[in-house]
Parts: C-alpha cells; structure tokens; sequence
C-alpha cells in the first residue's frame, strides 16, 4: 500500500491535534510516511506541534513527524495538503462578528458581513499556500476546509483554474451523522441528494442502502426537534448555542418544507432572530476562545510539561474522518460519494453552469464529478442567485481593490438591511482589516 507525505497547513489550529490523532487512528486505511505541520505563526504552532511530537513518539513512531514556518521545507515531497488556516486568528473574527452587531446585523464568521470580511481575508492566504504547493509539489493535491469556503472556492475558480484544490465543509458532515442518529442507520449507508451554495443548501433525498426513502421519518424529526438528538457522541458542534442552532433547523423547514435544511442558513431566513438572540459583547469567537483555544493548548502545554501523552492526551476529532475517506478517494480512486463545492457545470441544470456550488460528487483519482441534481425550485433557486452574487462580487473587489463591489456585496446580503448600514460596516470593516485587505479604491 502506498505510504503518503503530509502537510497540514495552519499547524497552528485548534483542529490540529484532533486531526493528527484522527490520521493516526486511520493509518491502517490511510498509511502516512511524513506528516509536516506548517503555520506563520510559528510561536502559537510550536505549543501544538511539540506536544504532538511527543504523542507521535508514543503513538506512531514510524511517521516521521516535524514542523517549520519555512514554505519550501513544508511544501518539498508532499502528496496531500490538509489547509486550515483562519487570517487573522481569533482576534479578527471576534471584530467579523462585533462590528456587524454594533448595527444590529447578524455578526457571524461565515455568513453575512463578517464572512465577507474574513473572505478578504483568507483569499490572499490561500493563493498563497496554492503557489507554495505548486511550486514545490506540483502534484500534490490540497484538501481545503478554511473558511469561508464558498469564497476561496470562487477564488481558485478565478485565480487557480487548474490547481488541485478540493474545498469541502464539515456541517453537511455533521448533519448527515445526526440524521444517522435520527433514522438509526450508519451515515455511510445513507445516499443523499442536496444542493446549493456552500452553508447555504438543502438535501431533497436521504434514503438507505435498500432504497428505503428516510426523508419521510426525517421531515417529521426535524419539524418538531430540528437536529437536535439525544444521541451525540460529536466532538464538533455542541456547545449551547450550537444546540440552538440545531434547533432552529425546525423554523427552517417551515419555508421548505420538502427539504432538509443547511442549519447556517438560520443566518440568512431569519436574521433578526439571531441578532436578538446574540449578546453584541460576547460572541461565537469569545466563546470558542473560552473553550475550544484554551482546551487545545492546556493540553498541549500539560503534554510539553509531563514530556508524555500518557494521562493527558488529546482526544481523536472522529468527525474529521471525512478528511481521510477524501483523501482516501483520490489517493486510491475509491470514487466515494461525499458532498464537495465545486463548479456546477449543469449539476443544478437551471443554475448557472460557472457557479461554485455544493452537491454530491463522486471523489477519484482525478478530483470531484458532480452528479447531476436536477432543477430546483423558485425560493431556493433566488435565495442561492442572491447570495453567488455576494460572493462573486468579493472575489471581484479583491481582484480589482474595489471599494464599490465590496459595498454593492455587502448591501446584496440578505442579512444586511440596506445599502447605508452596508457602508457603515463596510468602513468599520475595512479600517479593522487594513493589515489583511488589498486596498480599496
Ligand atoms: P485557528 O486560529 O486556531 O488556527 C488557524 C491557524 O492558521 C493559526 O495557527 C494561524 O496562525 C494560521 N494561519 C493564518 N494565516 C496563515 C497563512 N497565511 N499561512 C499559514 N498559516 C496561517 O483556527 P481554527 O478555529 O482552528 O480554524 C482553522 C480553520 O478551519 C478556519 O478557517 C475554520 O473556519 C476552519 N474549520 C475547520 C473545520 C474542520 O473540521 N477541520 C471545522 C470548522 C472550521
Ligand atoms: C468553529 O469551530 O470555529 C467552527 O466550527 C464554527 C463554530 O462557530 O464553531
């Protein structure tokens, strides 16, 4: 079996030794001979990395493990990038999500202004990672889950043509898992039909291996419960207002009631929910940095200090798993099914044929095939146009350093009420990204 080179791309994340422990759980199916961790921040990466080197040392001996901030070392004699970068770190996604609110407007780090903003802020980012990649593995394929995903994806379709990038997302994953739970079969067996943008979709089929159409049972859960189970051996997901989210997928439902709803799309059908239910000072990034940050690191620095994982190691991020059945896909042609963002290319047949959309492909050695998901309807249909003309326009204003496309962006987002609050954010925006952005004229 072939044995493959790794690097992950934002050592640094709180995502890392998750992943790691996940990769090492799966080598039997995915065998690795390098894995390289890669950061520009090369102080925050060093917590994660020399505690992971110690549980590598226990764990998996045989992998040679290392870390640096140097491109050309990251970047030499890899097959597979795992990228999970976040520009800008915590800090500037907690002001992505305070500004909009100081306006009554949803503040949320994918959705609505702060996804615009941190998508100014990760093109650059990624492009760059792409141009290492090709530079030194001109092979290797890049395995992109870094936020906003429904951005970066517009910009490779722009910028990296025909770079190997495939960007995918973690929610339709999670949903899937809980629908498992739901209909009380393994999410592996279930074969399911969605379309729609990135955080922005709908499933129109779920059914199982035998044929047996689940949608039915489905629907009924998820009109009282939402997603919300009382299994949930998640490690993604589930703090409170996570839990609310699930929840919400009940009101959802109500304005498609044939679909099984995408939870971020909360943020666009009912905006003003979300703002009244948000504390304007204490946000999503707060409270990950409360949690998520100060776990990951506590245990790291508990890993460094004890000089073994024994007792105190980080825990298997299970949920990433979809990681390796990717890379799995591609590295051994697998053609498994899974959810990827990609052109449409008539998947959607009444959609335009160039957007960046998310449905169901099969994965090879060659990358995603979309599979062919039919017309769709009206609403969803006006909803998606809407929100590709969002994304399409920020992709233009960091091409051309436009102030005008970023605002005409801004003020297209059906969370943002009207074009003067759009240039009131936009301006607060641009002056807390002036380190980040291209310049606006
Ligand atoms: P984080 O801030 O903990 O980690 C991101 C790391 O990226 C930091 O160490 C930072 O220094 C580094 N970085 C920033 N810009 C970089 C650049 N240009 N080159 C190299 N490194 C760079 O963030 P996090 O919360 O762990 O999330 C990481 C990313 O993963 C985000 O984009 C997030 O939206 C996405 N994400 C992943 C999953 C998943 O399942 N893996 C789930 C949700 C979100
Ligand atoms: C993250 O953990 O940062 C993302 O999965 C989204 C979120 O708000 O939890």
């Amino acid at each position: 079996m072939k044995k493959f080179s790794i690097v992950i791309a934002g050592g640094g994340s709180t995502y890392t030794p998750g992943i790691v422990m996940m990769m090492m759980d799966n080598l039997h199916r995915f065998p690795i001979r390098s894995l390289k961790l890669y950061d520009n921040d090369g102080e925050r990466q060093e917590t994660l990395a020399k505690a992971i080197g110690i549980v590598m040392k226990e764990i998996a001996p045989e992998v040679d493990f290392s870390y640096t901030t140097d491109p050309k070392e990251a970047f030499t004699d890899v097959d597979f990038c795992m990228a999970h970068i976040r520009v800008g770190k915590y800090a500037m996604r907690e002001l992505d999500e305070k500004i909009p609110m100081k306006y009554h407007v949803v503040g949320q780090e994918t959705c609505g202004p702060g996804g615009i903003a941190y998508g100014m802020r990760s093109i650059g980012g990624m492009m760059e990672l792409i141009d290492f990649m090709e530079k030194y593995s001109p092979d290797c394929w890049m395995l992109n889950y870094s936020n906003p995903a429904s951005i970066v994806a517009e910009a490779c379709r722009v910028l990296k043509p025909h770079s190997k990038v495939l960007n995918i997302c973690d929610m339709p994953v999670g949903t899937k898992r809980r629908m498992g739970y739901i209909a009380g079969r393994d999410p592996k067996d279930m074969d399911v039909k969605y379309f729609g943008l990135n955080h922005f979709g709908w499933w129109t089929s779920v059914k199982d291996k035998d044929g047996t159409d689940l949608m039915p049972q489905l629907l009924d859960y998820v009109s009282k419960n939402g997603y919300l189970t009382e299994k949930a051996v998640e490690t993604q997901h589930m703090d409170e207002s996570w839990q609310q989210t699930h929840k919400k997928a009940a009101d959802l439902l109500k304005l498609s009631p044939d679909f099984l709803p995408n939870t971020y799309l909360k943020y666009y059908l009912y905006p003003d929910y979300v703002v009244e239910h948000t504390d304007p000072c204490h946000t999503r990034a707060n409270e990950v940095m409360e949690g998520r940050e100060k776990e990951v690191f506590s245990a790291a620095r508990a890993i460094i200090e004890a000089g073994t994982a024994k007792g105190s190691a980080f825990s298997i991020d299970n949920h990433a798993s979809f990681i390796v059945d990717l890379a799995c896909a591609i590295g051994f042609n697998t053609r498994e099914q899974m959810l990827c963002i990609v052109e449409n290319k008539g998947a959607i047949s009444n959609f335009d044929p160039t957007a960046m959309v998310e449905v169901p492909c099969l994965v090879g050695n060659e990358g995603p095939e979309p599979l062919c998901q039919g017309n769709i309807p009206t609403f969803e249909k006006g909803m998606m146009e809407e929100q590709l003309a969002v994304e399409r326009l920020v992709v233009e204003a960091w091409i051309e350093g436009s102030y005008l496309k970023l605002w005409q962006a801004l003020t297209l987002s059906k969370t943002v009420p009207s074009a003067s609050v759009a240039k009131q954010i936009l301006d607060d925006l641009m002056e807390a990204n002036k380190e980040y952005w291209p310049e606006l004229k």
